[in-house]
């Protein structure tokens, strides 16, 4: 039996609803995203509102073509994908504690390494969430680009990309610091110096809610609060 059918009969044995599945191919870990399902009002929300499987898989041909840290796709088709195992996602490393701060500044500095990577072949990933980064011991690896926008981007798109991943990290991690200083050192350490100014640049366009975003603390949210620290960090003299 084909790749393709050995994923089609796994996926008929999985509950509907399970949209994202981890599987055994040809002895290999694997995971399979198939097309969302459309069960309540929610799904139809985010079938409008993200552009689906397709452009995934579109997003993901084009970038393993470009080489970047991305899964390989193993076997598509209108239903589903299959990519390569990439490791776990950066929150379970950081839930389960299992990283010391000298790991954890390695892993992010290899994280902001690889988005250096990415942003210099002239992509970005969309929306960077820690949830949509792995890591295998080894190296970094960027999924889920339901949001991608399967053409190279602007500078703009690269400096949401930064400030999405750098509040990530510090909703992660209340007091990370020195992960997101080693973030950006490895994105400015992989040729990224001269684009991480011209981000800066756009960023400081933000600078004005600042203030703003101080008033708010006491009331908001660490979503919100979070900004603060991932903007404060863009805007900082890195010369
Ligand atoms: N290639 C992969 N390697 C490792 N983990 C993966 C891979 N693809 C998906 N995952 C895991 O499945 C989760 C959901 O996949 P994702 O593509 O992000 O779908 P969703 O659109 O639901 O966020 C990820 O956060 C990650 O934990
Ligand atoms: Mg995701």
């Amino acid at each position: 039996m084909n790749q393709l059918e050995q994923v089609k009969q796994f996926l008929e044995t999985q509950p509907a609803n399970h949209r994202v599945v981890e599987m055994i191919l040809d002895e290999k870990k694997v995971w399979v995203k198939r097309k969302q399902p459309l069960e309540n009002w929610r799904d139809y929300y985010k079938v409008i509102v993200t552009p689906g499987l397709k452009r995934e898989i579109k997003a993901l041909q084009l970038l393993n073509r470009q080489q970047l840290p991305v899964p390989k796709l193993i076997v598509y088709c209108d239903e589903f994908f299959a990519s390569e195992d990439s490791g776990q996602a950066l929150p379970r490393y950081l839930d389960e504690n299992s990283l010391d701060l000298t790991q954890r500044e390695r892993v992010f500095y290899q994280a902001g390494y690889a988005l250096a990577q990415m942003h210099q072949q002239g992509f970005a990933h969309g929306r960077p969430a820690l949830r949509d980064i792995c890591w295998d011991e080894h190296k970094i690896t960027f999924i889920d680009f339901e949001m991608h926008s399967g053409k190279p981007c602007s500078a703009w798109d690269q400096s949401i990309d930064l400030l999405i991943f750098l509040h990530g990290l510090y909703y992660s991690l209340e007091d990370g610091a020195p992960e997101a200083n080693a973030a950006i050192q490895g994105y400015i350490d992989n040729q990224g110096y001269t684009r991480f100014t011209k981000l800066q640049k756009k960023v400081a366009h933000f600078a004005w809610v600042l203030p703003l975003l101080d008033k708010l603390k006491g009331i908001a949210g660490r979503d919100l609060r979070q900004a603060t620290p991932a903007l404060k960090l863009m805007l900082k003299n890195w010369s």
